[in-house]
């Protein structure tokens, strides 16, 4: 009985050591809690993975149990308004300031694009309601959150459509002046998938013929930028790093365009570029574009260029037309397309398999003789951003968001 207990509890710590053990690096802030957040995640990600398998839900529809968790029902408070509508058919959630002095003074307005690879997230998760409250607050601006619809229900285009729709609706001088907006100082923002939207809806807004009001600066958060090569050195350095593994990132690509799992595993290999993609892949090519210190020991291969991998689901009107979009992935565009883009911050974290697309996003904006702040956090992980809110609390968290909002503050 006793030494029944005893293998039990052992069984029990080394089952819990290996679960919770991650070799998470030394340089990151408040480890343990880390580890722990990520336990959950890994937890949840391997229920997720069993679920599909046995055919009762698919796995974005069990991780998506993370939104519901911190879901909340905006509501207003004593300094922001907090209303719920749609904008051309697609739901916002609209923050604004109360009254603050004259009445006919405009304000500045933020659009701001949740993150969630195309699959999850919320602008009602209570992280990016207290951000939203925060930039109101402090920046006496309208914010406006948008509640795009989700892949795998919604595939590409969908997702950067709702956006689309919603930020050509606002940009309008009639709605502008409903919200007391100046059309002058107008930004829009997103972390992670949610700046990848930013960075193309700032991008075709400059194709859109006739377009009057101007965005003034776009800032991207841990932005996905590209889909070609999924195997650029923070790819490979970061392959295991919580909150998003490469398999999870690749997921979420593979997801945004189609249900076939054949995608994945090609995007899995780094073998997804058809002979149509592979043009485009001086890009996004990390040698010429990723200062030599983030070369590290890595050398560059330009991805496996495959005729028709993944059989139907990649054919000529497939995924990999959609991959290779702009709309998708921003960082395909010849420079004469970046030359007129507005301002623009990037925040990059050293531990996240996105560093390098918004290093080399920041490197091709500068070359384009655009003004760009890049903010690199050297023990920075991704989607830091979100771990505002007990117990998850991270104090890098609160850096972020302090430098973020203090770059809006000075440049909006
Ligand atoms: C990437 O850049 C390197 C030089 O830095 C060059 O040798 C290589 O051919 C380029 N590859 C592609 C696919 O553009
Ligand atoms: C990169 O190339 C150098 C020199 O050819 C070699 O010593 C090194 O092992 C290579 N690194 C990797 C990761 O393949």
């Amino acid at each position: 009985m006793r030494l029944g207990s005893i293998i039990l509890f052992v069984a029990l710590c080394s089952f819990t050591a290996y679960y919770i053990y991650e070799p998470i690096p030394e340089e990151i802030e408040e480890r343990w809690k880390l580890m722990l957040t990520n336990s959950f995640f890994r937890s949840l990600s391997h229920l997720a993975h069993f679920s599909e398998l046995i055919g009762f839900k698919d796995y974005m529809g069990v991780m998506y149990l993370i939104t519901l968790i911190e879901k909340v029902v905006p509501v207003s408070d004593e300094h922001v308004q907090v209303t719920e509508e749609k904008f051309d058919g697609v739901e916002v959630v609209l923050y604004q300031p109360k009254h603050q002095g004259d009445d006919t003074e405009l304000r500045r307005a933020v659009i701001y694009l949740h993150g969630g690879g195309w699959c999850l997230g919320s602008s009602r998760m209570s992280p990016y309601d207290l951000l939203a409250r925060k930039i109101a607050a402090e920046l006496n601006a309208v914010v406006l959150s948008v509640e795009y619809r989700l892949a795998p229900a919604h595939h590409f285009p969908v997702p950067y459509e709702d956006v689309y729709h919603v930020v050509k609706h606002f940009l309008q001088k009639g709605v502008l002046a409903k919200y007391s907006v100046d059309p002058g100082r107008i930004a829009v923002s997103g972390d992670s998938a949610g700046g990848n939207l930013a960075a193309a809806v700032s991008q075709q807004l400059l194709k859109e013929p006739g377009q009057q009001v101007h965005l003034k600066v776009q800032a991207l958060l841990y932005p996905v930028l590209q889909a070609l090569d999924l195997n650029t050195p923070s790819y490979q350095q970061n392959q295991h790093m919580p909150i998003l593994p490469r398999s999870l990132m690749v997921r979420f690509w593979s997801e945004y365009f189609t249900t076939d799992k054949a995608l994945f595993r090609a995007m899995m290999a780094n073998t997804h570029n058809s002979p149509e993609s592979s043009s485009l892949l001086k890009f996004v090519n990390w040698s010429a574009f990723l200062p030599e210190a983030y070369h590290r020991q890595y050398n560059y291969t330009a991805p496996a260029v495959v005729q028709g991998v993944g059989g139907e689901a990649v054919g000529a009107d497939g995924p990999s037309q959609s991959f290779a979009d702009p709309r998708a992935s921003p960082l395909l565009v010849p420079d004469a397309a970046l030359r007129s883009l507005p301002k623009t911050y990037i925040l990059t974290c050293e531990y996240d398999v996105l560093r390098d697309d918004g290093i080399m996003y920041a490197t091709r904006l500068n070359s384009a003789g655009v003004e760009v702040t890049l903010e690199h956090y050297e023990t920075g992980f991704h989607g830091a951003l979100m771990f505002t809110v007990w117990p998850t609390d991270f104090l890098i968290a609160e850096r972020m968001t302090e430098n973020y909002v203090k770059w809006l503050k000075e440049n909006l």
